[in-house]
């Protein structure tokens, strides 16, 4: 090889790398979940109809029979309507849903033929078709189907740990409230059964996502009865599933902390920067994630659309909650405010999706950047009163500057070497984010000072 062709083929090597080391690089089988970036979560499971959130069966002491006949038998949700929740994901923006299959309550949402999940007779399958008098409607495979008419990706959430089946009783150890097991036996036949049911999952509604949580009785050791999740049954899951279906999206909560998994979950809170791995943080509108009657403090839609720019930002993804009543209908917030977003939504949403992190290592005090091929989107959430907007310098050659809901009328700006000046309207367009787009050659990147 002659040198020249080995410089050439260097410095092709150094353009690559620096071009990724800008945002995650994703395996292909994630492409879609990382451009999509915002999903809808669903908690909804037979606590829904007690409306005191999903952790009651823990926090209210409830025995496994009293929980059974007075809570899990009376769920009845006949409301239950998937086109409408599908429909309600679209509008508002959302591409992906995840919808709780089996919570720590350990009650089924599908006709599960797996032997040991049974009520506390023993005789009956404690799952939403046999146990209550709902009858044979299949909700998964309903809203599966609707989710798929509006091209939206189904996922489902499954709890490691179940307070309910007959291996576990709720654990109070530390003051924690996870669940011990019986015995060793008991461990190791409660983990095959919840890899058949996994199984059954798979098979019956094919979901692009499975998203684990209630994997705290995690230990990286030997297991104990109350540390019984170890970080090999973690790693021997998530082969197992992905052998079932390679194309399957699994979240880092197989056994969290440890790098497995293909995404991180910071749950209610958004990090500082960048994690050094792709990431979705979960979000609930309210305090809660399953109904709770109590509960009406929602945010606003502009905190909310707030938090999915910011977010966006710093190359994440965004899975927005909602609690459906015990009868299956929503709440009349829930639905103002996913159409509220939805409005913005359909509005900026070339800035949301496929969109990755700001080129800028230090967020502005007025708002987020995002960026795309092409394009750096400028997210002003306080707009400047004084006519003027400062970004930092970009080192791609600017071709011009608008806002994005008025791409014909240009804005003026100036060039310093580290600044560029933007003339800017004296009201802001929109009073939850205006966004500005400065059109460039390439990936929009820093200039280095
Ligand atoms: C917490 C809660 C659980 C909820 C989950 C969502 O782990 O314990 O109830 O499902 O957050 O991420």
């Amino acid at each position: 090889m002659n040198i020249k062709r080995f410089y050439l083929i260097v410095l092709f090597i150094l353009l690559l790398i620096f071009q990724t080391s800008a945002q995650y690089s994703v395996p292909p089988k994630m492409k879609w979940w990382y451009n999509d970036r915002f999903g809808m979560f669903i908690h909804f499971g037979s606590y829904s109809f007690l409306g005191h959130g999903e952790w009651a069966f823990s926090i209210e002491k409830w025995s496994k029979q009293d929980y059974q006949t007075n809570v899990t038998a009376k769920f009845d949700p006949i409301h239950f309507n998937a086109k409408e929740i599908a429909d309600l994901a679209k509008r508002a923006g959302m591409k992906y849903l995840v919808i709780t299959a089996k919570h720590h309550e350990g009650f089924s949402m599908w006709d599960t033929h797996v032997a040991s999940f049974k009520d506390v007779t023993g005789t009956k399958f404690y799952d939403l078709p046999q146990f209550t008098k709902f009858g044979q409607r299949d909700i998964l495979k309903e809203l599966r189907d609707a989710c798929r008419l509006d091209g939206i990706k189904f996922g489902l959430y499954y709890s490691i740990l179940d307070w309910n089946h007959a291996s576990q009783t709720i654990s109070e150890t530390n003051g924690q409230m996870y669940s011990t097991m019986k015995s060793t036996e008991a461990c190791a036949d409660y983990i095959r059964d919840m890899k058949a049911q996994l199984k059954e999952l798979i098979d019956r509604y094919h979901p692009d996502i499975l998203w684990f949580d209630g994997d705290w009785t995690y230990n990286s050791n030997e297991p104990t009865l109350n540390s019984w999740w170890t970080k090999s049954d973690g790693i021997d899951l998530y082969k197992f599933l992905v052998r079932l279906n390679p194309k399957l999206l699994i979240n880092e909560r197989v056994f969290r902390g440890a790098g497995l998994g293909d995404w991180m979950c910071p749950e209610q809170k958004i990090p500082e920067k960048p994690e050094s791995r792709p990431w979705e943080t979960c979000q609930t509108m309210n305090k809660s994630w399953g109904y709770n009657a109590a509960d009406s403090d929602y945010k606003a839609p502009a905190v909310l659309i707030r938090q999915l720019v910011e977010v966006v930002s710093k190359d994440g993804n965004y899975l927005l909650n909602i609690g459906p009543k015990g009868d299956g209908s929503l709440t009349k917030q829930t639905v103002n405010i996913l159409s509220e977003m939805g409005k913005w939504m359909d509005n900026n949403k070339q800035s949301i999706y496929a969109a990755t992190r700001s080129p800028f290592a230090v967020q502005p005090e007025w708002g987020y950047f995002t960026k795309r091929n092409g394009k750096l989107f400028i997210h002003v959430f306080y707009w400047p009163q004084n006519g003027t907007l400062e970004i930092p310098a970009l080192a791609n050659r600017i071709k011009k500057i608008y806002l994005l809901n008025n791409p014909e009328k240009l804005l003026t700006y100036q060039l310093t070497s580290s600044i560029i000046k933007i003339e800017i309207p004296h009201n802001a367009p929109d009073k939850i984010n205006s966004i500005m787009v400065v059109e460039v050659n390439g990936i929009p990147k820093a200039k280095a000072n």
